[in-house]
């Protein structure tokens, strides 16, 4: 092993390299499996995202949960897809892009008991159920033994054509609470009472069988893998750790590597709000002692050390990792080249997730060249070099602006950057604050680090410029990312217009709360018409500072939008535990000098509510003033030397982070270009002769 310079010898460790049966990975940084809204219908794309993994130094790159068969699909997710050998070249894509950086293809093999809403199969699992995980008016009907033997069937035959299409690992996948496999090993999905049921060695027969064929499928071409949900957090109900010990004294030495996850997916990808690194490190410790094959374990591990005490206090001999490996394709590079404070950390805001569950390709929140490998041509680290010399003004250092700056002084342009406030990170620096949200100082933490070292890039604080003084100061091009404002007036998805409002009641915004102003008195109602995290968290904050709050909101639950990013039940739990009282399914119609007035939004029932004030979370307003003055004096700008003024993230339209961190790329690397009329990027399905 070359040592390269600038290592610190403590990470030497996370280096070395560890055999999987017969194929050798030549670090520990394994991506373990990740799915991300391309799957099967966008294959260019999907395999340039995985040839960026690679290419940023993780040994093993594992694909998403792929369908072997038919009778088991996801749609209308978009996974990946193995059903027959038509699917072959698509994977060849994936592992040549892999395999073209030194690093090892996995292909994660799956059948669901999913209620195969495209092909229409009647879906199966061991037990008669509803399907598991979402409500769908169909139910899992139970296996007989020509279903197990099909079973073993399609999946010895997806073995053979994974390595036909040069996968190094393929995975037995018995994990997440939806696999067949992890259903039959648990109690709560399994009530049979043949050999497949009953005792842990039935419910275990047909993960052994599997595992065997696989096995003797692979032939010492591939390693075998075996993903395994630890303990279900059910308690007795389930697979709990007591159970997988059970099942590793039987059957730990088939595979050659061991994946252990805990729980369904929301516990094992739970946000930073609800969970910290190596979260689950109790469930895995110990588990390595009972089999002498090598281990992988996940917990939104960007910690070097974190990494290394998993590997010298033997709880794992891989550090797994599926959101740290996006937000930071390039994190093993970064740490074997000592460049520690060049990681992109992972902030735990499950954007990435919200893409697989909104059947869109995956977007990161901290990397936004993620999913846009092949579709744009970005890349995390590398950015093509200016087109020419220009002196830039990004008014703005929120996260849409401090990108935009991070991207033109990478490109070499000469850059300034101005901030009103006192301190960089605008709604970032402000979400931080709030509870739970401290680790999305990240999208600060990096940019700022990176720019801090451009000597091309100037910021500036408590610089509000004027229109007329930007056109004295001579730049060539603008960029405004002043952001937006939350509206005071009550406009949202439920009302399009202005309420009509008592001016003596109190009627506070986010912005508000976070510039320190607080309700009058202790009865506070937040109407939240917005869904995502806000109102959540600011419902939070007022309880714990002591007001009484009730939550109104026109959805079925609260933060209705966190559903997509496997939040939301978590959510709701927190503020009933706190204490607070929430109206779901009604609107804030109007205010009065004592309360609110709210109308149901099925019955458009009214009543009053009593309350000292109110706190408005509804929509926002893009600050665009200073645009609109920009673009009055048109006429000045040639005599300025000014060419382009743009609007940028939420000053353009307010989104999430991941979109305005994502506008502020799109700028830097747009700037210059002059190909804007190229058909966008897509893959085109073929008609069927
Ligand atoms: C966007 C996303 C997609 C995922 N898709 C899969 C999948 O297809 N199969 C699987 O076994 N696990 C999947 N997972 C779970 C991860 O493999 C991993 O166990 C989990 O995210 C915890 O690891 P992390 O903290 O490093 O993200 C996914 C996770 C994320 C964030
Ligand atoms: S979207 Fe958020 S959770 Fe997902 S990888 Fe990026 S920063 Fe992490």
């Amino acid at each position: 092993m070359t040592v390269p310079q600038g290592r610190d010898p403590r990470y030497d460790v996370l280096f070395e390299s560890v055999a999987i049966g017969p194929v050798v990975a030549r670090n520990r940084f394994f991506q373990v499996p990740q799915c991300n809204g391309m799957g099967y219908r966008d294959p260019s794309a999907l395999a340039a995202m995985r040839g960026m993994k690679a290419e940023g130094g993780w040994a093993v790159v594992a694909t998403e949960e792929t369908e072997i068969h038919p009778s088991s699909e996801f749609a209308p997710y978009i996974e990946g897809r193995i059903w027959d050998d038509r699917d072959i070249p698509a994977h060849i894509g994936v592992t040549e892009s892999i395999h073209a950086h030194g690093s090892l293809a996995a292909i994660e093999l799956t059948h669901n008991g999913s209620p195969n809403l495209y092909t229409r199969i009647p879906p199966m699992g061991p037990s008669h159920r509803p399907v598991h995980g979402e409500i769908q008016p169909i139910q899992i009907r139970r296996m007989n033994r020509s279903d197990i033997s099909d079973l073993r069937r399609w999946h010895r035959e997806a073995v053979e054509r994974s390595i036909e299409a040069g996968y190094d690992i393929v995975y037995v996948y018995a994990g997440h609470d939806f696999t067949t496999l992890n259903h039959f090993l648990s109690r709560q999905h399994n009530d049979r009472t043949d050999e497949y049921g009953g005792s842990l060695e039935n419910r275990s027969r047909l993960l052994r069988e599997i595992l065997e064929e696989t096995y003797e499928v692979a032939d010492g071409r591939v390693g075998v893998a075996c993903r395994i949900n630890v303990d279900e957090l059910v308690g007795d109900r389930g697979i709990n750790r007591e159970e997988t010990v059970g099942i590793l004294e039987m059957l730990g030495e088939i595979p050659d590597m061991w994946d252990f996850m805990v729980g369904g997916w929301p516990e094992d990808s739970a946000t930073s709000r609800f969970g910290p690194e190596a979260e689950r490190e109790e469930y895995i410790r110990g588990l390595k002692d009972l089999t002498s094959k090598p281990v992988v374990g996940v917990g939104r591990f960007t910690s070097p050390d974190t990494m290394v005490r998993m590997i010298r206090q033997g709880i794992l001999d891989f550090i797994g990792a599926a959101r740290p490996s996006i937000a930071d394709p390039f994190l093993p590079k970064k740490i074997e080249e000592g460049r520690i404070e060049d990681i992109r950390e992972c902030i735990g805001c499950n954007i990435c997730v919200a893409s697989d569950t909104l059947m869109s390709p995956i977007r990161c929140t901290q990397n936004p060249a993620m999913g846009e490998e092949w579709r744009k041509g970005w890349h995390p680290e590398i950015i093509r070099p200016k087109h020419a010399d220009a002196k830039i003004l990004v008014v703005g250092g929120g996260p849409a602006g401090l990108e935009a700056a991070m991207g033109l002084g990478n490109r070499g342009y000469e850059v300034v950057l101005i901030e009103a406030s006192r301190e960089l990170g605008g709604r970032v620096a402000r979400d931080a604050l709030l509870p739970g949200l401290a680790s999305w100082i990240r999208v600060l933490d990096y940019r700022r680090t990176q720019i801090d070292r451009m000597k091309n890039v100037d910021y500036y604080f408590e610089s509000a410029m004027t229109a007329d003084e930007i056109l004295e100061y001579g730049f060539n091009h603008v960029a405004i990312a002043t952001g937006a404002t939350w509206r005071r007036d009550g406009v949202g998805y439920a009302h399009t217009y202005p309420l009509d409002l008592d001016p003596q009641f109190e009627v506070l915004t986010p912005d508000d709360l976070i510039a320190s102003t607080r309700p009058r008195g202790k009865e506070v109602v937040i109407f939240d018409d917005d869904h995502y995290y806000v109102g959540g968290v600011v419902t939070e904050l007022l309880i714990k500072e002591g007001y009484s709050v009730t939550l109104v909101t026109p959805a079925a639950d609260v933060s209705t939008w966190t559903h997509n990013t496997m939040e939301q039940h978590r959510i709701q739990a927190r503020l009933l535990n706190l204490g607070a009282n929430l109206i779901t399914g009604h609107s804030v119609m109007t205010t009065d000098t004592t309360g609110v007035v709210l109308s149901c939004v099925y019955t458009g029932k009214e009543r009053r509510f009593d309350c000292d004030s109110a706190v408005f979370i509804t929509s926002r307003l893009p600050n665009e003033g200073l645009y609109l003055d920009l673009l009055d004096r048109r006429p000045s700008w040639d005599d300025a030397g000014l060419s382009t003024v743009t609007t940028v993230g939420d000053a353009l339209n307010p989104g999430t982070i991941a979109s305005a961190i994502w506008d502020g790329r799109r700028f830097a690397e747009d700037l210059g270009r002059v190909d804007d009329d190229l058909p966008f990027p897509r893959e085109i399905a073929r008609i069927a002769p």
